[in-house]
């Protein structure tokens, strides 16, 4: 049902999800009774817990809150079996401060922000933990990337918008080499953005968007960018098809979606070659109990014809000690090894002896980056799909 042309409320009774998005500003409680019978009507009907989500609500004024908050004190009040839960958003900071006094007034009402806790890996990506992690790693990739870019459709003066940013060293990188019209950056850290806007401002760069979102509900309207970007994070989400539906539905029709991703059992290194294969198969089944998919490069084609893209172009490239300077590998082999035999391991309650083993291909692994005769491999998959016109 479309209340309005600026939001819309839909029930579905199968999950008993009333969801209101948009922006809901009457002037008078009469603009808004079509959303106040539907609403009204569905609290009536649902037994046990309604969920009102409000996720992607962006504007609510009084006049429509003093509706909702009525109608749900005053069924909440007659029907002692009905629960309601809030579903709010920490990217509308207004909304769970809005909603919570209704919840600590009424005692079967509650307000859940849904993107507290909301993917696996999020304590390890987000607390800053990482940040050594991707500026050594998006330094690496860059020399690759820089030159497959254009091969998948990124020309000068294009709009970009780069999702799962991360701290923006990316953004600064393709808005020197690309002059993009337009670059908008997105992430869910906080502490994430805080560090590339200081990047971006040590680079003089004032016109970088930074934007806290959640890649899996982006707020920015249907078919805005040229080029949509999205690197080393699908592999970190459960659910990477929600994000690859958002990737699509930003990009304008014949623009492309670009993605990058690990397949870590497929680290490698001469000498020592046993003991590192050993630690990344690790790795990855490390990953995969916490439901993230380190192995996902190759699936990338996949998930992007399912997606929708057509004109698929995938390439892999492989990142070694011989690219550079040795030492820049082997520090990122040590941040690794800080965080996936550190506090992940830790997490899932690793015994001493598997950790002194697992750290042990790590060091190989870095012993093969700075040996004189050594080699050492890091593969990644570039992927990327045409937006149908
Ligand atoms: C492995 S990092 C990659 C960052 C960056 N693209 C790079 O290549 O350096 C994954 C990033 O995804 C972000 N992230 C994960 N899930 C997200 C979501 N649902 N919405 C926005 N950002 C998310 C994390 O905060 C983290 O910065």
């Amino acid at each position: 049902m479309t209340g309005s042309e600026t939001y819309s409320a839909t029930f579905n009774e199968n999950n008993q999800e009333f969801v209101i998005a948009g922006k809901l500003r009457p002037r008078s409680a009469s603009e808004i009774k079509p959303l106040e019978s539907a609403l009204l009507q569905a609290l009536s009907n649902v037994r046990g817990t309604l969920y009102l989500n409000v996720k992607r609500l962006g504007r609510i004024n009084n006049v429509a809150f003093r509706m909702i908050a009525g109608l749900v004190t005053q069924m909440v009040n007659k029907r002692a079996d009905l629960r309601i839960e809030v579903v709010t958003s920490s990217v509308l900071g207004w909304s769970t401060r809005k909603f919570l006094p209704l919840a600590e007034r009424l005692p079967n009402v509650t307000v859940v922000e849904y993107d507290k806790e909301f993917y696996p890996g999020q304590s390890f990506l987000e607390e800053g933990g990482f940040i050594p992690i991707l500026r050594n790693q998006t330094r690496m990739t860059w020399r690759h990337e820089r030159l497959l870019l254009p091969r998948h459709g990124l020309t000068p003066g294009s709009s970009i918008a780069d999702i799962c940013c991360g701290i923006g060293d990316f953004a600064v990188l393709a808005h020197k080499e690309f002059k993009p019209s337009r670059l908008l950056a997105l992430d869910h850290s906080r502490s994430s953005l805080d560090y590339a806007r200081k990047v971006a401002a040590d680079f003089g760069i004032t016109d970088i968007e930074y934007v806290y979102g959640d890649a899996a509900e982006i707020m920015i309207d249907d078919n805005s960018f040229d080029f949509v970007t999205c690197r080393h994070s699908l592999q970190v989400f459960d659910r990477p098809e929600l994000i690859l539906r958002e990737l699509y539905r930003i990009c304008k029709p014949g623009g492309r979606v670009y993605i990058t991703n690990e397949k870590n059992s497929h680290c490698l290194g001469e000498p020592r070659g046993e003991t590192i294969q050993w630690t990344y198969t690790e790795v990855a089944k490390l990953w995969a109990h916490f439901n993230m998919d380190i192995e996902f490069g190759p699936k990338s084609g996949r998930h992007l014809i399912d997606a929708g893209f057509d004109d698929i172009r995938m390439d892999t490239f492989m990142v070694t000690n011989r690219d550079g300077n040795p030492q820049d590998f082997a520090d990122m082999i040590q941040a690794w090894e800080n965080v996936y035999a550190g506090e992940m391991a830790r997490d899932r309650g690793d015994s001493p002896e598997f950790i002194a083993r697992f750290r042990q291909g790590f060091q190989d692994h870095i012993y093969a980056a700075l040996h004189p005769k050594g080699y050492a491999g890091w593969p990644i998959w570039a992927a990327s799909g045409r937006k149908p016109t």
